[in-house]
């Protein structure tokens, strides 16, 4: 194995071509047999489903170095899961589960050489994603999909790294009560693009989403859900049914729970209460745990007792035990770890 010549304590969370990419394709009814090629060019149709209107859906994951040298990926059989879902809610065929596992397997094996290795604090980040390919001009599904799962060796989502951000209350919408929130659909993100702008004009690095109907109490950002520490220590979560069912995140509130002995509570959080919480942190695949310092609703200024100088003492508990788990040097709960060979 010859690692790819990477700067790899640099990268930032950006796209670089890898060499092999897995692609499936859905015709008549059913997938065919599915190949890791090596064209990265997709070519459609002017009038494919996907760019008329975005049926197209994704998941994202990574793939660690450990710290013996082994090559592995977490909990890769929630992302199958959680795909087909998004698959059912878009009308688009499943991806039969083991398939979809064993795709990523193939695609990482495949790019072997750009796993970042073991304490650069890169990552391979794995980016299996579906869409409708077959030209439709009245609004309905497509007939034909393209399954495809690429690479991308990666850093941190956000620029410092451990680093507390700031983020601020939107006034835009994530998701609508009954709408898409709770999948991994494009058109989820397309309608974040301009809040995300409009935050990073004015000097945020994310936006707190709120629930739409009452504007009252916190969904998630574009990109991780939320984590609240209280001041007695309690690892809090917010209960909604259009925020995206992070993988981080339940994975968290079990570390909590089962490896660090404390009490994890998955309610309503209201907007008025968060400046009763110690510590905020945002969490995903992208993210692992992000530190929030300080969150601005309309200039009024919410501060967080961790400061902005560094991760709050739980928070950073909480990381250390999931990136322990995951680059193999803490021992993982049954099924959580798939070695790739
Ligand atoms: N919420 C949103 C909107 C996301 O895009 C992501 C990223 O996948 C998450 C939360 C975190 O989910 P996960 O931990 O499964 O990566
Ligand atoms: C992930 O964490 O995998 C995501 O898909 C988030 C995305 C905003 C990069």
């Amino acid at each position: 194995m010859a690692k790819k010549n990477i700067d790899w304590g640099n990268l930032s969370f950006g796209y670089i071509k890898t060499d092999k990419r897995y692609v499936s394709n859905y015709s008549d009814g059913k997938w065919d047999d599915g190949a890791i090629i090596e064209d990265d060019m997709i070519t459609m149709s002017e009038c494919a489903c996907v760019l008329q209107y975005a049926q197209t859906i994704f998941e994202g994951l990574k793939a660690y170095t450990t710290e013996d040298g082994r090559i592995v990926i977490f909990r890769p059989d929630l992302n199958a899961e959680r795909l087909a879902n998004s698959s059912r809610r878009m009308e688009m065929p499943v991806f039969p589960e083991d398939r979809f596992v064993d795709a990523v397997a193939q695609t990482v094996k495949a790019n072997a050489d750009y796993v970042p290795p073991y304490g650069t604090g890169a990552t391979l980040y794995v980016r299996p994603y579906m869409f409708g390919i077959n030209p439709v001009i009245g609004v309905k599904p497509a007939d034909d999909f393209q399954f495809r799962v690429f690479t991308t060796p990666v850093g941190p989502y956000f620029k410092g790294g451990a680093k507390p951000i700031t983020i601020k209350i939107s006034d835009f919408d994530r998701a609508a009560p009954h709408g898409t929130g709770n999948i991994k659909a494009g058109l989820n993100y397309a309608m974040s693009l301009h809040a995300i702008v409009t935050a990073h004009n004015e000097g945020f690095a994310e936006n707190m989403y709120l629930d739409a109907q009452t504007r009252t109490k916190v969904e998630e950002t574009g990109g991780a859900n939320f984590l609240f520490i209280t001041k007695d220590n309690k690892v809090v979560t917010p209960k909604s049914n259009s925020i995206l069912p992070s993988i981080t995140r339940r994975s968290l509130m079990y570390v909590a729970k089962e490896y660090l002995g404390l009490e994890v509570e998955e309610r309503e959080v209201y907007l008025e209460e968060l400046g009763d919480f110690a510590e905020c942190g945002l969490c995903g695949t992208a993210a692992v745990i992000s530190p929030v310092g300080k969150i601005v609703d309309h200039g009024k200024e919410i501060c967080f007792p961790s400061g902005m100088e560094k991760m709050g003492p739980t928070t950073q508990k909480l990381y250390d035990t999931l990136t322990g788990i995951q680059m193999g040097r803490i021992e993982a709960p049954e099924g959580w770890i798939k070695v790739i060979e």
